[in-house]
């Protein structure tokens, strides 16, 4: 009868795009899409804060989808295209969110932060003019330990005027 640890080191080849970029590795089948990036591409921008779905610290962009990414697990993740906080400067200049961040004081400890700012570049991705309630909608799934949600909000409005009037 096999043990419940059956299959617990079991590994399997992946191909798949992260921040632009054709990545193939062998990955245990039982590590999450977090560790993933974290453990074997480095990519440490991700944070991992509960583990179980719950705080949205983990929030990458999935084929455009904003995921959890400690609720996916890396294998899922072959074939298709991952964007990480990691993918979203270019030539060492800021994405307008995180410029927005910055310039609205929209983080304190800085822990939720990456993870609420994927969630908001998803939705930015599908509305451009986005109103505060939209903005709260798309990041009720992101805590913010540190209360910074005013500031979050009003950096989020601000990224969606620069980045329609650029
Ligand atoms: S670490 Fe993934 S939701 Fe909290
Ligand atoms: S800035 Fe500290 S948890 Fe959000």
């Amino acid at each position: 009868m096999p043990s419940r640890e059956s299959g617990a080191g079991t590994k399997r080849r992946i191909a798949l795009t992260v921040n632009g970029k054709k990545v193939e590795r062998d990955i245990l089948t039982r590590m999450t899409l977090a560790e993933f990036l974290r453990e074997e591409l480095d990519l440490t921008g991700t944070k991992v804060g509960c583990n179980r779905g719950e705080c949205g610290s983990c929030t990458v962009i999935l084929d455009g989808n904003p995921v959890l990414s400690c609720t996916v697990l890396g294998i899922e993740a072959a074939g298709r295209e991952v964007l990480t906080i990691e993918g979203l400067s270019s030539g060492g200049k800021l994405h307008p969110i995180q410029e927005a961040f910055v310039e609205h004081d929209a983080l304190q400890c800085g822990y939720c932060t990456p993870g609420m700012i994927m969630s908001i570049k998803a939705l930015l991705d599908r509305n451009s003019n986005p109103t505060d309630e939209d903005v709260r909608k798309s990041t009720d799934g992101n805590s913010c330990r540190c209360g910074s949600y005013p500031n979050i909000i009003r950096a989020a409005i601000e990224a969606s005027k620069k980045m329609t009037h650029k």
